[in-house]
């Protein structure tokens, strides 16, 4: 099979804000606790921090972490988690019917992130709070004033602000699910009230309002009109989340998820401009697709309610849903204009790319890789292209092509990176690249995550699935030919 790929140096769709390479950290399951905090593991640090989780966590280069949920936030004081450890309130948390220690609150967690090397988007809770805790939460955290709240900062060790620039308004208030979950009327008033007292506190924030929690909701459209409607002029982004699964085990129209992620991306996009033209608005509004991933492994798994830290959505991923996430990235890549965060949902443990034993290893699942690649090379412009690839129907009607692709130009390390999938489960494909305005191309690098078999996962004790090396032509110019295996994830990097 043969496709083509064909780019020019002046064809830009955007600039690729690095928080797209975001990720998510909730209250939930052994997220935190046993996840990123386990102050007996081998590894600790002085704050309890697992080193060799904050290794892994680096590896990927996490551009900004979500915290500190989820439905999580619906429910909680965040009160709890700062000042004094052992003064700190054990509460039923019952968005994931656990028990909350509160050993970690936004205190300990902004000393994480500094760590990690990443910047943290804070959620305030919107569900069985409000405005009020929203403002308060803002002062304690950025405040600079001689109040409350500063002081109450300081008092807790903390002179310096923790100068948190991206806020969430509430978390999924479209869901039945969701603590306090409200109707569009209801969170869009209340958004917009919070969203004036949180900037009149610090006007520096940028703020996401509460999109719909997947495209497949009833309300989805609706949501967003009734939402942006109230809070346009107040807010900079509206949210998008979405995650599949493989349930009726048809990989073929597994793959082909990501154009229903791309369908999602330009309707949501589509209703904003509604909005701004309905209000003679100046302002585009961007997006946050602050909660996207592979969720249905765990689905059915059997947790006893009122644990601590109990093993809530440990997805184990395979080969193939690495391949997903893969033409995930690519098309969150490819709507850079208009997504400016999106945060993969979420970081350890749950749903996650990097897995630990309580007490003991941590390693990579599936999906670690292509997260590596993207965000570790994929920064810079994204470049339009014209793909010329056949494509396949899903037994549910969608039109795929067999080949995904994106191409990201790095002007400043003089690089371009070529991510391709092959979705094709039969045959390999001869890729051709025509890099117009790029004469000094030269092809550095083939990463290739391939794997025979579709199901293989990776383990504390064996890593099927890693990247490897390709051997390389070496060729330079502007156009270029490469081979990519049936089934697989491919980076390819030239140096200008
Ligand atoms: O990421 C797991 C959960 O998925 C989050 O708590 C919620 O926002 C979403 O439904």
């Amino acid at each position: 099979m043969k496709a083509e790929v064909i780019v020019n140096k002046s064809y830009v769709i955007g600039k690729i804000d690095n928080r797209i390479y975001g990720s998510f950290l909730e209250h939930l399951g052994r997220a935190i606790y046993h996840g990123i905090y386990e102050p007996t593991h081998k590894t600790a640090n002085e704050q309890g921090f697992r080193e060799d989780v904050l290794e892994l966590v680096k590896q990927l280069k996490v551009e900004a972490v979500r915290y500190p949920g989820g439905n999580f936030v619906s429910g909680y004081n965040w009160e709890d988690g700062t000042g004094d450890k052992s003064k700190r309130p054990r509460r039923m948390e019952h968005a994931w019917r656990s028990i909350e220690t509160n050993e970690v609150g936004i205190d300990e967690f902004q000393e994480w992130a500094k760590q990690a090397d990443t910047d943290i988007i804070m959620a305030v809770n919107l569900g069985t709070r409000g405005a009020d805790d929203a403002r308060n939460l803002v002062e304690y955290c950025n405040g600079t004033t001689d109040t409350y709240y500063v002081q109450k900062r300081k008092e807790n060790g903390f002179e310096k602000p923790f100068s948190i620039k991206t806020w969430c308004l509430g978390n999924e208030m479209d869901g039945e699910w969701q603590i306090g979950s409200k109707t569009a009327d209801e969170y869009g008033k209340l958004a917009k009230e919070s969203a004036k007292m949180m900037k009149s506190v610090d006007p520096s924030i940028e703020l996401v309002a509460c999109g719909s929690s997947e495209f497949n909701m009833k309300t989805f459209g609706e949501w967003e009109l009734t939402v942006l409607d109230h809070v346009y002029d107040y807010v900079d982004y509206i949210s998008l989340h979405q995650y599949y699964g493989n349930v009726s085990d048809k990989t073929s129209d597994y793959l082909g998820r990501s154009v229903l992620m791309n369908d999602f991306i330009k309707s949501v996009s589509a209703i904003c401009d509604a909005v701004k033209a309905k209000k003679h608005s100046k302002k585009t509004m961007n997006l946050s697709f602050d909660e996207w991933n592979v969720w249905f492994h765990s689905n059915n798994a059997k947790i006893d309610d009122w644990q601590i830290a109990p093993p809530l959505l440990e997805d184990v991923y395979n080969f193939e849903d690495a391949l997903l996430v893969g033409c995930m990235l690519m098309t969150l890549q490819k709507n850079c204009d208009r997504v400016k965060i999106a945060c993969l949902a979420q970081l350890v443990n749950v749903i996650a790319p990097i897995m630990t034993e309580n007490n003991g290893k941590s390693w990579a699942q599936t999906i670690f890789y292509p997260f590596f690649f993207a965000s570790n090379y994929g920064r810079g412009v994204s470049l339009q292209s014209i793909v010329k690839s056949d494509s396949y129907q899903t037994s549910d009607g969608y039109t795929v092509p067999y080949l995904e692709s994106s191409v990201i130009y790095n002007e400043e390390k003089g690089e371009i990176t070529v991510y391709a999938v092959n979705r094709n489960l039969e045959e390999e494909m001869s890729l051709e690249l025509f890099l117009q305005g790029f004469d000094s191309a030269k092809l550095v690098e083939h990463k290739e995550l391939y794997c025979d078999n579709l199901k293989s996962v990776n383990t504390s004790d064996e890593q099927p699935v890693a990247p490897k090396d390709v051997e390389i032509s070496k060729s330079v110019g502007e156009n270029h030919k490469v081979s990519l295996k049936k089934h697989s994830f491919n980076m390819l990097r030239f140096s200008l």
